[in-house]
């Protein structure tokens, strides 16, 4: 993981499941497949969606996308093998929805895909916002971006609140020349980039209705539903696991009260607002453990959430605006 100078969103994820980038296609196995398991055997990439599916909670219309998406992806590598005439499919993606709803992760693991389908190098993301790209004056733009897109290259640029880069309020606005630079690339290098932009669903519709030349590039728009609050306890439950945490006793119902009455609330940030709460819990049961300095504590002690931790949010306090 690294960081885009200026910037403290960008980040980088290679691909865990490959070494040396461009070794895992091409030469032998993938490029000889005949049938649909075969590319999805050697390819590997069947743990990928495999973990889609079992590690995200709910996203049911999001993951059927992604599964559509693998099957277009393996049928193009095969067309590929029989040597069938096709053009590099355009693989650049929107992915629409509120905070918290998981579009950066699913962004991660789609690299992942593409990746070990051959259709990207590397398959790293490096996530930006407008800050990244656009300079602040004259002549700065176009080799703020250039930079990006370089490090882009061979995996995925994720443009997150992509719709910012147009001001149409500012006729001199420099996002326009971003928007220019990232139209060319994305036309010119889309056997070696995927692009994916993400943000709220009518700012975007409104962004793609301003710019039809970046409309036109991007063939699957992926909309993120928001959570129902049996999957927000879910999702709880699951990164309390992944973290060595249980729900004690009654917790999961208070948990629930929590959910129902922070939905509501403003800022509510779907799965991030989860993880935030369970944050803030944690340390409440920190603060619970420590003020007895003498009690032993077991394992049970040390790793369980237990309602109190969840009662004192303010969320629980009629009159407060915020958590
Ligand atoms: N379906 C899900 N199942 C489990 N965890 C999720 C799910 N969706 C989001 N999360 C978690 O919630 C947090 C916010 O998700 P993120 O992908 O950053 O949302 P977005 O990019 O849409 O704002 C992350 O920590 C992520 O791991
Ligand atoms: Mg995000």
């Amino acid at each position: 993981m690294y960081n885009l100078p200026g910037s403290s969103k960008a980040v980088s994820v290679p691909d865990p499941g490959q070494t040396e980038p461009g070794q895992n296609l091409g030469t032998t196995t993938v490029s000889q497949a005949r049938t649909v398991g075969e590319v999805l055997a050697d390819s590997q990439v069947e743990p990928l969606l495999a973990e889609l599916e079992n590690e995200l909670i709910g996203l049911a219309p999001v993951k059927s996308r992604i599964r559509d998406i693998a099957a277009l992806l393996v049928i193009d590598r095969l067309r590929a093998n029989m040597g069938l005439a096709s053009q590099v499919p355009s693989l650049h993606m929107c992915f629409t929805g509120n905070p918290g709803t998981g579009k950066t992760t699913v962004a991660l693991r789609m690299a992942q895909i593409l990746h070990r389908l051959g259709f990207v190098r590397k398959g790293h993301v490096v996530s930006v916002t407008r800050d990244d790209l656009v300079g602040q004056f004259i002549g700065h733009t176009a080799p703020k971006t250039k930079e990006v897109l370089k490090k882009a290259m061979g995996g995925v640029l994720f443009i997150d609140e992509a719709y910012y880069l147009y001001r149409p309020e500012n006729e001199r606005d420099y996002g326009q020349e971003a928007i220019e630079i990232l139209l060319q690339v994305m036309e010119n290098h889309r056997d070696d980039l995927v692009v994916i932009l993400a943000g709220y669903e009518d700012r975007m519709d409104t962004f793609f209705q301003s710019n039809p030349g970046m409309s036109s590039r991007v063939a699957h728009h992926i909309s993120f539903p928001d959570y129902a609050v049996d999957e927000l306890l879910q999702i709880a439950h699951k990164m309390l696991s992944s973290q060595n945490y249980v729900m004690g006793e009654g917790t999961a119902e208070v948990m629930q009260q929590y959910l129902q009455r922070r939905l509501v609330r403003p800022h509510f940030a779907n799965a991030r607002s989860v993880r935030n709460a369970l944050d803030r819990a944690r340390l409440r049961q920190a603060s619970r453990l420590y003020a007895d300095k003498d009690r032993v504590l077991t394992e049970t002690d040390l790793s369980t959430l237990m309602p109190e931790d969840l009662l004192a949010s303010r969320v629980f306090q009629q009159q407060s605006p915020t958590e």
